[in-house]
């Protein structure tokens, strides 16, 4: 029996009303568990893919509406050249072969992050999914790919600035709401969890504005072996926190 028939429910000791709306990933690791394997980094890369099909199926048996993962930073162009080419590919692939199922799963799917500048192969492939999954309803998808925080605060105010010079708008009518509308991120909910796997105590440029009071969790568990036992501890720490939001 696999751990996924085990942990098919919520487990008993998690409470479904305080459980977060929305998960942020830091899906680390996959070149350390296959060079721990003797095998190629990339295929570190595809079996990561395996754990976020179930890490995504587990938040719709569990309840989580929302997930967020870090699939490509804009820093990770510096990485050898076979290997950005061989996640690109991989992205392109894994979408056309799991549509059919994320339409079927009512899945949204969305891509946050400077898109422009992907194969344009690629690009077809993410207009296709989001597009076709656009009105599903039960999990709210997001891969931040060629994404940095600091790059989405940069175009946020540019536009911002740019409805000023034009006269759109007026430097008092910047609130957070406004703002936040000019993020990759418009319209969803802040995540209320961090999970970084691998050990690195960082957030890596991810949803710097978004991230303002998310809990961290981070664990040593390498990636492609986070299961959902894994997912459960994670769970089990974050509903042992106090959310303060900086009051007392
Ligand atoms: C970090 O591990 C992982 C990545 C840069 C890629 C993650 C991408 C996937 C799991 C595929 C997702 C696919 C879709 C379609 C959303 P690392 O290579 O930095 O590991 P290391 O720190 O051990 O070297």
């Amino acid at each position: 029996m696999t751990v996924k028939h085990i942990l098919k429910e919520l487990p008993v000791d998690l409470d479904y009303h305080r459980l977060p709306r929305h998960i942020a990933v830091i899906m680390d690791g996959n070149g350390r568990w296959a060079k721990r394997q003797g095998k190629p980094r990339v295929l570190g890369h595809q079996r990561g893919v395996d754990t976020l099909k179930d890490l995504l199926r587990c938040c719709k048996d569990w309840g989580i509406p929302a997930l967020t993962v870090y699939a490509f930073s804009t820093e990770n162009w510096g990485r050898p050249l076979e290997e950005v080419e061989f996640l690109m590919t991989l992205f392109e692939r894994v979408l056309r072969r799991e549509l059919k199922e994320m339409c079927k799963e009512n899945i949204k799917i969305r891509f946050v992050g400077n898109l422009e500048v992907l194969p344009l192969s690629l690009q077809q492939e993410i207009a296709r999914s989001m597009d076709d999954t656009k009105d599903n309803r039960d999990i709210d998808f997001t891969v931040a790919t060629n994404y940095g925080g600091r790059q989405e605060i940069l175009q946020a105010c540019r536009a911002i600035a740019q409805k000023v010079a034009s006269g759109l708008l007026k430097p008092e009518d910047i609130t957070e709401e406004l703002w936040e509308s000019h993020l990759y991120t418009a319209g969803l909910n802040h995540p209320d969890l961090l999970i970084r796997t691998s050990g690195e105590m960082r957030i890596s440029n991810f949803l710097l504005w978004q991230m303002a009071y998310a809990e961290i969790y981070v664990t040593e568990t390498l990636w492609p072996d986070f299961d959902r036992i894994e997912f459960h501890k994670a769970l089990l720490a974050y509903q042992g926190r106090e959310r303060r939001f900086g009051k007392v």
